[in-house]
């Protein structure tokens, strides 16, 4: 089945105004295939610039914009955070959650971030929800526990059908950043296992679900990636800040 493609810029603490500007124009000529769609995730204060900077450009339907976060709250005294709302606003339609920066470095764990993929869906946005094992847990052959372990409480919390709306992103948290890529039969082999893990609980949902591989995607391996049968684009760090090496990502989608 032909299942959306989809490569997302996770621009995290990095990039501004003058990115955004480049980006925007930069995308304007990119050549997309068919049954793609880029989204950008810049930081939330840029959010708003990003939208108006890409309607003034005329950039295309298949852009979309993105939030790095989202409140698992829907409003009230919580200083310092966002909500599903205030991101529709600036009119982001997705939203990365349980990247493994935040899991690692703020302590989110997968039931808060089951709870944030709840509060994004009953938002409207559409979750990208990012899981992966670490180099150790890989190396002592925890892979598919962990895997299992984050995905699980996410189906108990929203259930099995809500997924036609969820876009999961495998990140091998050591190919993150660090220019270790796993290689296509690995990611491969992963993304299988991922999707029978979502069929266990509905084939037909599971189908439909774009997988996402990140962890040091660029020009020179994006193609051999996304050429693989369960891996449905990209989620690119690193990469997606340089305009012409994520044109060459987008259009190898
Ligand atoms: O969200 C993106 C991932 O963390 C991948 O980052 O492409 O810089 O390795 P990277």
């Amino acid at each position: 089945m032909t299942r959306q493609a989809i490569v997302a810029a996770n621009w995290k603490m990095n990039g501004g105004l003058t990115l955004i500007d480049e980006m925007v124009s930069g995308l304007k000529d990119v050549k997309l295939n068919h049954n793609v769609d880029v989204v950008v995730c810049p930081s939330s204060p840029y959010l708003m610039a990003f939208a108006l900077t890409a309607k003034n450009e005329g950039l295309s339907e298949n852009f979309h914009l993105g939030a790095q976060n989202v409140s698992e709250h829907e409003k009230g005294a919580y200083t310092g955070e966002i909500s599903t709302n205030m991101l529709q606003e600036v009119s982001a339609e997705y939203v990365i959650l349980g990247h493994s920066e935040r899991r690692s470095l703020y302590k989110e764990t997968s039931t808060l971030v089951a709870h944030k993929v709840k509060a994004a869906l009953a938002g409207g946005l559409k979750p990208i929800l990012c899981i992966g094992e670490s180099e150790s847990e890989r190396t002592t052959g925890q892979t598919e526990v962990v895997l299992a372990a984050q995905l699980q409480p996410v189906i108990d919390e929203i259930g099995i059908e809500k997924f036609n709306e969820v876009v999961v992103a495998y990140e091998p948290v050591w190919a993150i950043g660090t220019g270790k890529t796993a290689s296509p039969a690995m990611a491969q082999e992963t993304h299988q296992f991922i999707r029978q893990f979502l069929a266990n609980a509905d084939v037909e949902v599971a189908k439909r679900v774009p997988l996402l591989y990140g962890g040091s995607v660029n020009a020179a391996n994006c193609e051999e990636l996304f050429a693989q049968a369960d891996i449905d684009g990209g989620l690119i760090g690193g990469a997606s800040l340089k305009v012409d090496e994520f044109k060459v990502i987008c259009s190898a989608a």
